[in-house]
C-alpha cells in the first residue's frame, strides 16, 4: 500500500496507481454509420497488455481485428473509451501528436510489407528515421544494424523486387524495428508467405520476443496464434476469450520446424 502511494506520488503524473501495463484499451467502442444504420467494429473492448507480452489476435473475418489494431497503433482514434500507451492518452491525441507518438512507440507490420519499390532495403529501412530526423550518417548506421538484427546483413542493397518474401518481410520488420519502439503490431505479417518462410518470420519474432520487445500479432491461422504466450479471441467487436493459447485454442499445436 505504501509503495503504491509513493508511487502515484513521485510518477509521471499521467494518472494514479502502479505499476502501469504498456498498452491499456478502456471500454473502446468504433462505430461506422451509413444512412441510418450504424456498425459497432469495437463494442466495449477492454484490453490490458504488460511490457514484454507476445499476444496473437484472432477471430473472424470483419470481427474486428484490424479496427482494434488501427487504435493500439494510433492510425486510428476510438469513438469512446480510452487507450493509453507508456502513460500517454493517446485517444484524446490531434493528429500531429498520433504520428509523433507512432513515429516513437510504435513497429507496424502489414501482410502486404509495404515497401517502396524504388527504394533499396537500407533505404527503406532509413524512411522512419527520416521523419524522427536522425542525422543522415546515423540513419544509415542504425539501419544497417537494424537488418543485420532480422539476418539481411547481406542484402542491403537489394531492392523489393530482388528480395523473395521472407525477406521483404524482414525488411518491413527492421524498418518497424529501427526507432527501437516499445510496442510491435503485426497484422497477419505472414499471411502472404508460405509455410516455411512464416516458420522463419514466426522464428525471428520469437527472438524479439525473448529480447524484451511487446508483440501484438493478429492471425487467422491457430498454428502461428499458439506461438504466442496468450490469445485474445475477438467476435463482434468485443473480446470473448483471453488466455494461454492452449485453452484458448483447444489444444492445438503449434507449428515447429521439422526435427525441432
Ligand atoms: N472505414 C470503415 N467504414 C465502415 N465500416 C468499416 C470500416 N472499416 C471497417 N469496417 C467494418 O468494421 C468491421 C470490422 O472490420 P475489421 O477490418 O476490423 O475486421 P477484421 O477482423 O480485421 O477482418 P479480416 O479478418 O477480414 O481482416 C467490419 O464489419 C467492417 O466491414
Ligand atoms: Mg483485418
Amino acid at each position: 500500500m505504501v509503495e503504491n502511494v509513493a508511487e502515484s506520488v513521485s510518477g509521471s503524473g499521467a494518472r494514479s496507481g502502479a505499476p502501469r501495463p504498456l498498452l491499456s484499451a478502456e471500454h473502446l467502442y468504433k462505430i461506422y454509420s451509413s444512412g441510418d444504420q450504424e456498425l459497432y467494429a469495437l463494442n466495449d473492448l477492454s484490453l490490458t497488455v504488460e511490457q514484454g507480452e507476445f499476444t496473437a489476435i484472432m477471430g473472424a473475418s470483419g470481427s474486428g481485428k484490424s479496427t482494434l489494431m488501427n487504435i493500439l497503433g494510433a492510425l486510428d482514434r476510438p469513438s469512446r473509451g480510452e487507450f493509453w500507451l507508456d502513460n500517454e492518452l493517446v485517444s484524446a491525441m490531434s493528429d500531429a501528436h498520433l504520428s509523433s507518438l507512432r513515429n516513437r512507440k510504435i513497429g507496424f507490420v502489414f501482410q502486404s510489407f509495404n515497401l517502396l519499390p524504388r527504394l533499396d532495403a537500407v533505404e527503406n529501412v532509413e524512411v522512419p528515421l527520416v521523419y524522427g530526423r536522425v542525422r543522415p550518417a546515423d540513419r544509415r548506421a542504425r539501419a544497417v544494424a537494424a537488418l543485420q538484427q532480422v539476418g539481411l546483413g547481406e542484402r542491403l542493397n537489394h531492392r523489393p523486387t530482388q528480395l523473395s518474401g521472407g525477406q521483404q518481410q524482414r525488411v518491413a520488420i527492421a524498418r518497424a524495428l529501427v526507432t527501437q519502439p516499445k510496442l510491435l503490431l503485426a497484422d497477419e505479417p505472414t499471411g502472404a508467405l508460405d509455410s516455411e518462410t512464416t516458420l522463419q518470420i514466426l522464428a525471428l519474432l520469437d527472438t524479439l520476443h525473448a529480447s524484451g520487445l511487446t508483440i501484438l500479432l493478429v492471425t487467422h491461422e491457430a498454428e502461428v496464434a499458439a506461438r504466442a504466450r496468450r490469445v485474445v479471441w475477438v467476435k463482434d467487436g468485443r473480446i470473448v476469450a483471453d488466455g494461454p493459447p492452449a485453452q484458448v485454442l483447444g489444444g492445438r499445436q503449434p507449428i515447429v520446424p521439422e526435427g525441432a
